[in-house]
């Protein structure tokens, strides 16, 4: 499995894996199979509206076939420019192999390096606490929606000062 940073040409085969991970996903109940999940019309606005950060986003290959990716995005939290992960999705059939683990590291040591101070998503902590996020009211910062309690975390990277608190804002696609 290799692991590399996104190319513009990856586009189709990046759409079509988030439509087949989140069609079947392990962890939630599965969607009708004629449906598109609201992930891959998000993928598409975030590209097409420029808030996909190609530098910090990472397609993974196995045999040369794309089979998993995860999306960074422009956000903030305050005034302060952060980054937001997702969606991230690795094809049913390579799920559980450690590719959507080692997705996650990639994206977040490319932030680190650009000194982004941290780095926010909506999902389920019993995965993503592994990866040293934490609920993001802890820290001062306010999630999107306040229904979302423990779901929405941030991973605080070199570049975090404790003045980066205040509302965690996606960019526009999400709100759609
Ligand atoms: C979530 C996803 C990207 C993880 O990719 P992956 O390659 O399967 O992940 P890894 O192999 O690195 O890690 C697998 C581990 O994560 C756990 N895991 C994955 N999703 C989880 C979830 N939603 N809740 C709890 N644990 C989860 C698995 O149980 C497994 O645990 P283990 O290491 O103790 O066996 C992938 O399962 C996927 O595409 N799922 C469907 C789409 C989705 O739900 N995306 C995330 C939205 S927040």
């Amino acid at each position: 499995m290799i692991v590399r940073a996104q190319r513009a040409d990856d586009y189709e085969a990046i759409r079509h894996v988030y439509l087949e991970a989140f069609r079947r996903p392990r962890f939630r109940p599965p969607r009708s199979p004629g449906s598109v999940p609201p992930e891959v019309p998000l993928f598409e606005a975030l590209w097409e509206h420029g808030d996909a950060i190609p530098g910090l986003s990472f397609t993974a290959l196995v045999d040369a076939a794309v089979v998993g990716h995860v999306t960074a995005s422009r956000a903030t939290v305050g005034a302060d420019p952060v980054v937001a992960l997702g969606p991230i999705g690795v094809l049913p059939a390579h799920q559980g192999a450690g590719i959507g683990s080692a997705l996650v590291d990639a994206l977040l040591a490319a932030a680190d390096a650009a000194d982004v101070p941290l780095v926010g998503l909506l999902g389920a902590p019993d995965y993503y606490r592994r990866f040293g996020f934490r609920p993001s009211a802890e820290l001062g910062v306010l999630a999107p929606e306040p229904g979302w309690g423990d779901a929405f975390q941030v991973r605080l990277l070199n570049a975090y000062r404790a003045s980066v608190v205040g509302p965690f804002r996606y960019a526009p696609a999400f709100a759609s």
